[in-house]
């Protein structure tokens, strides 16, 4: 790690103890993958790179360079046999240019809440619909929206402070803030902190960014007007069907194309 770092730099020591929904990628590409995925949002090659790993071919698109940067780093320390089932281009949904079908296409960790308007979902899922293959599926996974959390005042304030250490050894804080919240456009602007001590001096970062929550009735209409027949929702990674636990925290849902 440079002495420069941005939230980037942390995302992966933050979210390390974040496995379930990994393993339900994994799972999922194994049953599915087997011509082909695509993560769109891979980020830093979180989950991405434990896929390639059990030698499922995958590609990964993500517009922020410097977490690409980060994925073909970790990539460089594997092994020629892990490396080969990678391609990873600096792009985002919408701009994604390739020849390629594939039979999985993931968004995994609330990707499609990175689409702000209802046109630019449809304008990710109009792409998508192009880049899978005859029987391929689609999982998009969001977070269920709680209406007393959306509501809730307590958000304004920084909550959720965890402590990790870097992969270099230095200590630090993570939080979250919601700043502001359009409830007619249902956005909410989120700022992700990171705190640490450097050279005397004690540093943070603010990494500002909007999410768009979507009620699971809305992904799924939306889904069926965009030509997907919505075959699985889950509330969790754990397999649990939507609607089956008292609260289901996640919406995970599965999807293919319409007489495909
Ligand atoms: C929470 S991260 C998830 C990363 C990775 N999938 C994971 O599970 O660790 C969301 C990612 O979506 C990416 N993203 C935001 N807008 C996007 C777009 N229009 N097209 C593709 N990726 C986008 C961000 O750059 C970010 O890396």
């Amino acid at each position: 790690m440079s002495t420069k770092f941005s939230a980037d730099d942390f995302y992966d020591y933050a979210y390390h103890e974040r496995l379930s929904d990994i393993d339900f990628y994994l799972k999922t590409a194994q049953k599915f993958g087997q011509d082909g995925v695509l993560e769109m949002g891979c980020g830093t090659g979180r989950v991405l790179i434990e896929i390639a790993k059990k030698g499922i071919k995958i590609d990964g698109l993500d517009p922020n360079e410097r977490r690409i940067d980060i994925c073909r780093n970790k990539l460089s320390q594997l092994s020629a046999d892990v490396r080969k089932n990678v391609s990873l281009s600096v792009s985002t949904i919408q701009d994604y240019k390739t020849d390629k079908k594939y039979s999985l296409i993931t968004m995994p960790f609330r990707v499609f809440q990175h689409m702000l308007t209802p046109q630019e979902q449809e304008d990710v899922l109009n792409v998508t619909k192009q880049l899978l293959n005859k029987n391929g599926i689609l999982v998009i996974d969001i977070f269920n929206p709680h209406i007393k959390m959306l509501a809730s005042e307590e958000y304004k304030k920084e909550f959720g402070e965890s402590h990790y250490t870097t992969g270099d050894g230095l200590p630090f804080v993570r939080k979250d803030r919601i700043a502001d919240r359009d409830y007619f456009k249902q956005l909410q602007f989120c700022e992700e902190i990171y705190e640490y001590d450097m050279d005397g001096k004690h540093e943070k970062i603010i990494n500002k960014y909007i999410t768009r929550y979507t009620f699971k009735m809305e992904l799924e209409n939306l889904l069926k007007y965009k030509g997907f027949d919505v075959f699985e929702t889950y509330g969790d990674f754990e397999g649990h069907k939507f609607g089956e636990t008292p609260y289901a925290g996640d919406i995970v849902m599965l999807s293919k194309v319409k007489g495909r």
